[in-house]
């Protein structure tokens, strides 16, 4: 069987899993022309990828966010050249600052290690906790609003506010301000890979977003300077005892980062548990005869349907992977929705089983970039779904056909239009 593997394709979006078995029993490792990578999709060899750091850069990340290809190389290509050229003039800092900052996600160990240490400080158990209440209230405020009306979208009404809201709140943005907020994720997002993606950056509106977010940012800097807070911000910029600090313009990228990395996926977390377990009735009758599975429920979705379908990394030298042989500098593209669905590591693996083993899958990654927010993603998820799990069956859809993400890298649904059986 020849093997025509896109992830861009219209196909694969639709359902992209009979393409990774393909890909698992006729090429394990199979070279992506139109993205220039080749796709690893066997479960033994994406855990080799993601584990040696040595071997595969993850400097691929870097340029993840504003273009198409993996680690496009701005020298070769004018748009990307004059979009990061914008970018820049946008910012509030210098070139050096600019050159010298560090993105948590595209850099490679030791230096990995010791930026995640200042950025852990953010996501200590403890502080995950902190925001139970809170989540809490925001899951409760967005089930009156189900309540109140007959129909909506699931998607745009629950599961997009609750990790919006709950970043902001994190970040110590002002409550007058996140309309605004709301406003520059939605951009950010959508750039980094849904429909503006591939778009010039300012015709998009991205740039001019990077100014207000950065310029906003800034001055939420200064004012925690001179007053500390209790929230993110003020932890990163607080110099500890062994000097870990972010500058100013890493504070900007790395906020940059939980906008994209935080916000879209924890929402199609929601999506894709509600709409599974509505394409399942008898393991949704399973959770509610025993909601302490809501947790478990969780992890099979993230094996079963996961938010983040593939990443990138960049080989340091020839490595051979699955008997083929790569050279140095090639984009390699492990792709964790094919790894959770390998016969090889999962029984029956296109079964979705809320009583299975899921322990190993890599829905949020696997070695030394694992997920940061996987706590809060789950605490998140899971008083969301223990919320929404008694309501399900007095639900029906008001369409049968499930329109997916505009996304080539995320999945999960674009809307959930429900209404209340009557
Ligand atoms: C269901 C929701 C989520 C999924 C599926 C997910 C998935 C992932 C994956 C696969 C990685 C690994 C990237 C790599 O190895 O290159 C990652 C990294 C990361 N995620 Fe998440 N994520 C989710 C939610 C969140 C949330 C809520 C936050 C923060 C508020 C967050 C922050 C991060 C950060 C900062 C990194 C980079 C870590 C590093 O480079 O050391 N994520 N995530």
């Amino acid at each position: 069987m020849t093997i025509a593997y896109t992830p861009f394709s219209p196909e694969v979006r639709a359902n992209p899993y009979p393409f990774y078995r393909a890909l698992r029993d006729g090429a394990p490792v199979y070279f992506i022309e139109s993205l220039g990578a080749y796709a690893v999709s066997r479960y033994a060899d994406v855990h080799f990828v993601l584990t040696h750091p040595e071997l595969f850069s993850s400097d691929a990340m870097r340029t993840m966010f504003i273009s198409a290809k993996p680690g496009a190389d701005p020298t070769r290509d004018p748009e990307l050249l004059a979009g990061m050229v914008s970018i820049a003039q946008a910012l509030p800092f210098t070139p050096h600052e600019m050159i010298t900052a560090r993105q948590l996600i595209s850099v490679d160990p030791p230096e990995h290690g010791v930026m995640r240490k200042i950025v852990s400080r953010g996501f200590t158990p403890r502080r995950i906790a902190s925001y139970e209440a809170r989540v809490r209230e925001v899951v409760a405020d967005c089930m009156r609003r189900l309540y109140a009306n007959g129909e909506f979208d699931l998607v745009r009404d629950f599961a997009i506010p609750v990790p919006t809201v709950i970043i902001a709140e994190m970040l110590g943005i002002e409550p007058d301000r996140h309309e605004d907020f709301k406003r520059w994720s939605d951009v950010v997002i959508s750039q980094s890979s849904g429909s503006r993606r591939g778009q010039s950056l300012r015709k998009s509106g991205y740039i001019e977003v990077i100014r207000e977010l950065s310029h906003y940012l800034v001055e939420v800097i200064e004012a925690r300077r001179a007053k500390p807070a209790e929230d993110l911000v003020t932890t990163l910029i607080a110099a500890q005892e062994d000097g870990g600090v972010l500058t100013p313009m890493e504070v900007v990228a790395f906020t940059l980062l939980l906008l994209v990395a935080g916000n879209e996926t924890t929402t199609n977390l929601i999506g894709n548990t509600v709409n599974t377990l509505l394409a399942h009735p008898e393991q949704l009758e399973t959770v509610r005869r025993r909601p302490e599975m809501v947790p478990a429920v969780i992890e099979e979705t993230l094996r079963y349907e996961g938010p983040i379908q593939f990443l990138f990394r960049r080989t340091r030298e020839e490595v051979t992977i699955a008997g083929t042989t790569l050279p140095p500098n090639a984009f390699v593209m492990p792709i964790l929705g094919s790894a959770n669905r390998d016969e090889r590591q999962f029984p029956n693996p296109d079964v979705f089983d809320v009583e299975r083993d899921t322990t190993g899958h890599v829905g949020f990654g696997l070695g030394a970039h694992y997920c940061l927010g996987a706590s809060l993603a789950r605490l998140e998820a899971r008083i969301a779904v223990e919320a929404l799990v008694d309501e399900l069956p007095r639900l029906r859809r008001r369409s049968s056909v499930i329109e997916y993400v505009d996304s080539f890298l995320i999945r999960g649904p674009h809307h959930l239009e429900l209404a209340w059986a009557a």
